[in-house]
């Protein structure tokens, strides 16, 4: 199949900053200008690359944002001291704490800490509350929530379709699965969640509709696993090690993409699929919780 099957994850994302620099220009309109924290603890690579990249995308649209680097041995209670600051900063819309956290940091916490209005990364209980209710207030985990807009803006249906959710991770398996079964518009499907002690993991996956890769083992979804026709998501970003590649390794998802594609009606590359979606939701969240916090809206639906 041409790659006319392809989700252009970053054509999707570039659609939704358009529409956010509206939104900047109305709040500065009225003087206000979005800004959100990063805080990273520790030098995991990973992490540096994404923050690296939310930066950038913030520079872009004019959202101001600043970068809180503490060493790998901070204690918690210093971690938490600085949320308390953030908190407190009136200039600052949006605190995203970037994961992981070293193993001796308390991640729930953590993010429990974060106040709900500038939690822009959907990880405090409030917030994972509001996801399970439905209640439009919160704020949703970005990569579930720029999932959901890929499978919307690309006209996927999603009501009454097999959607198997392959991961039970807190950042995207888990409320994945429980975005996608609301009652609500780009919703209403019937979600199954696959983990590691699921039998039969590939007869699952070939009842689906819609299958998303979340699981973070390289290729694990293969040809044989798909249904023809379905729509692939891969969240998947796998470090395998490759002599000849630089720095000795490359990255691949969760979906052995070369021989998925031609039997896949839709699927994500990756990169350049669900990635750019996470960094737009987050501007979102960001531009929304600053909107609420100038009084735009007294409840904050999206
Ligand atoms: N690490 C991997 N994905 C995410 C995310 O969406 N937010 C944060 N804070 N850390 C992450």
């Amino acid at each position: 199949m041409p790659p006319g099957n392809l989700i252009d994850g970053r054509a999707i994302a570039a659609a939704l900053q358009a529409e956010l620099k509206e939104r900047m220009r109305a709040l500065a309109a009225r003087s206000v200008v979005p800004g959100l924290a990063f805080v990273r603890v520790g030098e995991d690579p990973a992490s540096k690359v994404y923050v690296g990249r939310k930066e950038k995308t913030c520079a872009e649209l004019g959202i101001v944002s600043e970068t809180h680097v503490l060493p790998e041995n901070t204690a918690e209670a210093d971690l938490l001291a600085l949320l308390d600051r953030l908190n407190a900063d009136v200039r600052l819309h949006g605190i995203l704490v970037q994961a992981p956290l070293p193993r001796h940091i308390h991640q729930e916490r953590v993010y429990s800490r974060v106040l709900p209005e500038k939690d822009v990364d959907g990880f405090n209980p409030v917030n994972v509350g509001k996801l399970m209710l439905g209640d439009p207030t919160g704020f949703l985990p970005c990569t579930p929530a720029g999932i959901k807009e890929l499978l919307v803006r690309s006209g996927v249906k999603t009501s009454g379709a097999e959607v198997v959710v392959l991961g039970r991770g807190n950042i995207v398996g888990k409320p994945m699965a429980a975005m996608l079964c609301q009652k609500e518009q780009g919703a209403n499907a019937t979600v199954t969640l696959c983990h590691s002690a699921t039998r039969d993991i590939a007869a699952h996956c070939r009842r689906a509709d819609i299958l998303i890769g979340a699981i973070g083992v390289p290729e694990f979804v293969k040809a044989g696993m798909v249904k023809p026709g379905a729509v692939v998501i891969d969240v998947g970003v796998n470090r395998v090690s490759d002599p000849g590649a630089r720095g000795g390794y490359r990255l691949v998802g969760d979906v052995a993409f070369a021989e998925v594609q031609p039997v896949a009606g839709l699927i994500t590359p990756n990169p350049g699929g669900v990635g750019p979606m996470t960094i737009a939701m987050l501007m979102h969240n960001t531009v929304r919780a600053a909107e609420v916090a100038a009084g735009k809206h007294s409840q904050s639906p999206n």
